[in-house]
């Protein structure tokens, strides 16, 4: 609970209204305190250059016994985000500092190569066609659950060899793993990590052609991942590339529905959907707040001085509605020069996937507006509601009419 005064709530409001909100603190009060969804007392940042310098700062750490151990004097053993099973999926590369996380970047990103995403483009398109077709036989559609989150867990099963038939239990636990940290994470991490080792064990006994196969193989100068590193890794994966790309898809959507002009423009001229996917995130990117960070030094941030052992709440999606760094930043233009966000993050733990990321994008919005040339927001889509979650930026639903 919060023991500052100033303190204010990432709550539903926060949520739903971001933008208008971050506007005035990027003015008001860039860098100030605030508790989180998790409960959690931390540092919010919210300028472009400010997001930038702690990305990079070397007094700002990730490693996730350090942050255990800070959330432990801080908020007790009993936190949720202590729980064993939840701090063992926390062991990846994403909350690892280096040495670590140079070496557990380097093993996946021999196996996770351009080469290895391009070859995914086909399946990504059939896929894709038959979402759109099953779509096209009703008028109006929740374009989240029959689109947009569809399309990359079946891609990122397929691409880690998990089975057709458990699909849907996965895509049950990460919606709570990576949503508000309520009292169901603990038992979600628990069924997670169980079927994540069984799934390892399998691939070892028997490897197919997939990612995780791949990477219980790989070796870089006689190093290879622990088992527990492979699970680790596979949770990494599912979390960090499903959620974040199903809300590209259907943010991306929403945002194209409310501005005409630049659907129509991007119908006459096809060839710009790449960089309409890059705006896109830019405008309206899926994560909202960075992983969690913690400082182990002092360090001034847009002229505050933020204490050693604090936790810091970036906020992505702020940085690129900044005017310092964009004009009109609140415009969607499709033909802006793409480049300079940071949705993706920035610095060394910068999204490994984005390639894979840009591609299913590319694929799915290009496809979605080819095949429905009257899709518009259907009644009651707007205001869109957004999920409630302490780092993403996600829509529960967005209903439209196909034709
Ligand atoms: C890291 C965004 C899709 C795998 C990140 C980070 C961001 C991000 C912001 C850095 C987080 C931080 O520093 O706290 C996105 C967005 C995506 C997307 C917006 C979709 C539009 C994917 C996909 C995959 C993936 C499809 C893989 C299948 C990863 C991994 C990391 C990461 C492994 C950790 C990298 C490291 O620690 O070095 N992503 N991501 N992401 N992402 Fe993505």
């Amino acid at each position: 609970m919060p023991t500052d005064p100033e303190a204010f709530t990432l709550d539903i409001e926060f949520v739903q209204n971001p933008h208008e909100i971050e506007a005035k603190l990027r003015v008001e009060a860039p860098v100030r305190l605030v508790q989180t969804p998790r409960g959690m007392r931390s540092w919010l940042i919210t300028r472009y250059e400010d997001v930038k310098q702690v990305l990079t700062s070397p007094d700002v750490h990730k490693d996730e016994g350090l942050r255990a151990q800070l959330i432990a004097e801080r908020h007790g053993a009993s936190f949720p985000m202590l729980s064993p099973a939840f701090r063992l999926l926390e062991v990846h590369m994403l909350n690892s500092d280096p040495p670590d996380h140079t070496r557990l970047r380097r093993l996946v990103a021999k196996v996770f190569t351009t080469r290895a995403i391009a070859r995914l483009r086909p399946r990504i398109e059939s896929v894709t066609a038959q979402l759109l077709d099953a779509m096209a036989h009703q008028d109006r559609v929740d374009l989240v659950a029959g689109f947009a989150a569809p399309l990359p867990m079946i891609v990122i099963c397929e691409l880690l060899g998990v089975p057709e038939a458990d699909r849907e239990k996965f895509g049950s636990w990460v919606e709570v793993i990576t949503g508000a940290g309520d009292e169901r994470l603990v038992e979600a991490s628990e069924l997670f990590l169980a079927y994540l080792r069984e799934l390892v064990a399998a691939k070892r006994a028997e490897p197919g052609e997939d990612l995780l196969s791949d990477l219980v193989a790989v070796t870089d100068s006689g190093d290879r991942l622990t088992e527990h590193e492979l699970v680790a890794m596979a949770e990494l994966l599912v979390i960090a590339g499903h959620d974040t790309t199903v809300s590209l898809i259907a943010n991306g959507t929403l945002a194209l529905l409310r501005a005409p002009g630049q659907l129509k423009a991007l119908r006459a001229d096809p060839s710009l959907v790449p960089n309409a996917v890059e705006e896109l995130l830019r405008y309206d990117g899926p994560v909202h707040i960075a992983t969690t960070r913690f400082t182990t030094a002092p360090i001034t941030v847009g002229g505050v001085e933020i204490p050693a052992d604090e936790f810091l709440s970036v906020s992505l999606l702020s940085a690129n509605r900044d005017g310092e760094r964009f004009t009109d930043p609140d415009e969607l233009d499709v033909t802006r020069p793409a480049g300079g966000h940071v949705a993706f993050g920035h610095g060394i733990h910068h999204c490994l996937g984005a390639p894979l990321a840009r591609l299913e994008g590319a694929v799915a919005l290009g496809a979605l507006i080819e095949r429905f040339p009257a899709l518009r927001l259907a009644d009651g889509a707007d205001p869109a509601r957004w999920r409630f979650s302490a780092l993403m930026h996600g829509l529960e639903e967005l209903p439209v009419a196909t034709r």
